[in-house]
């Protein structure tokens, strides 16, 4: 049987920065983001007779290392269904791979929706956001379209920290436009990254404490659809995760001085009556949140202001789902 499943990026409008427990996954605080139908992971699952499994990305065989990690994702998967087959994963991204674009999140998400369906374990997505999430933290998310909070939990085993919808796509009111600074592999993980600011940032603690305020407020703004509100929050989430890191030991940042002048640019936009909003994850690319309606005049003032920047614009994503189920029957001999 081969199996093919697609799952969405999704970015973070209250940031996950920092884990309590590294070998689970589990956050010290709740996200929530926007699951976008801009940039998406394709990938599909077959047994294989073989003594390990095989993974290709972008149809280039992977290394030891990252074969390594895909195989003990999977075998949580084989431990649950007792079923001790190797699989071929044959991925495609449509999306930067390590550029802060989150490719590690629509990767793990379509990665568990099509090996539940592989060894046919009919997992709620809530059930299988547990385990994407122990794959990367940010794929927990991307389960679900639209408005999504990765709940937090306070179980030691996890099973309390899961993704929830918050808001279905065709309901949210936002877009948002990728500004395409550096699409490079970034130098620093988003997991290292977050290890260091845990260990060594005096200003995590401060992180911690308002990432819990402005979730509170943010699913406020939500459920008013307050795209003001909701816009503030976002940037305001975003410029606090990046300013523990400068507090680390030895001290880091992803972003660049061009993101700073994208930055700039969208609050002065703001000041002059625009509604937009800037976010940056792990890497210097900068995206803007907006209004749908919004989009196409930003994304004009964009091209006149940068020429050189190139932009992709992107609505809210549908949640992870199956494209396709090959079933290789044997023919009949008679
Ligand atoms: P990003 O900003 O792209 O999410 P990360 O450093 O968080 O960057 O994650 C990138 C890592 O995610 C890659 O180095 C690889 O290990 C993993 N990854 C990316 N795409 C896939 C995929 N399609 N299938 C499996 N793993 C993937
Ligand atoms: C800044 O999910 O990539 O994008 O759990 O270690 O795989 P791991 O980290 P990852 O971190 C994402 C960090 C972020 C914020 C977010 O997406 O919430």
């Amino acid at each position: 049987m081969k199996v093919t499943a697609r799952a969405h990026t999704n970015i973070a409008l209250i940031k996950y920065w920092g884990k309590r427990d590294k070998k689970l996954f589990l956050p010290y605080n709740s996200s929530l983001s926007l699951t976008l139908d801009a940039f998406y992971t394709d990938t599909t699952v077959s047994f294989i007779d073989q003594k390990e499994d095989v993974f290709l990305l972008n149809g280039e065989l992977q290394s030891k290392e990252e074969t390594q990690k895909i195989s003990t994702f999977i075998q949580r998967f084989r431990d649950l269904s007792s079923l001790e087959k190797k699989v071929k994963v044959e991925s495609w991204n449509h999306v930067p791979t390590a550029a802060g674009l989150a490719s590690s999140a629509s990767a793990y998400a379509a990665l568990a929706m099509a090996l539940n369906e592989l060894f046919q374990l009919s997992l709620s997505k809530e059930e299988l956001s547990i385990y994407a999430r122990q794959g990367s933290g940010s794929s927990t998310r991307s389960l679900f379209g639209g408005f999504v909070e990765w709940q937090k939990g306070t179980k030691q085993d996890g099973t309390d920290s899961y993704a929830v919808p918050i808001l279905a796509p065709e309901e949210c009111p936002v877009g948002m436009i990728f500004c395409l600074i550096n699409q490079e592999k970034k130098k620093i993980s988003s997991r290292e990254g977050m290890n260091r600011t845990v260990e060594t940032s005096p200003f995590y603690s401060g992180w911690v404490e308002s990432a819990a305020t402005d979730l509170v407020q943010m699913k406020k703004a939500i459920a008013k659809k307050d795209i003001p509100m909701i816009g503030e929050l976002t940037e305001k989430s975003a410029l606090k995760m990046h300013a523990t890191t400068l507090g680390a030991n030895p001290p880091f940042t992803y972003l660049e001085p061009f993101s700073w002048e994208v930055i700039r640019k969208v609050q002065e936009w703001r000041q002059e009556g625009h509604t937009c909003y800037a976010t940056m994850d792990a890497g210097p690319n900068v995206k803007i949140l907006c209004p749908k309606e919004e989009i196409s005049l930003l994304q004009q003032k964009i091209k006149e202001t940068f020429p050189n920047l190139e932009t992709i614009c992107s609505l809210p994503g549908s949640g992870a789902q199956i494209l396709s189920i090959e079933k290789n029957e044997k023919k009949k001999g008679y």
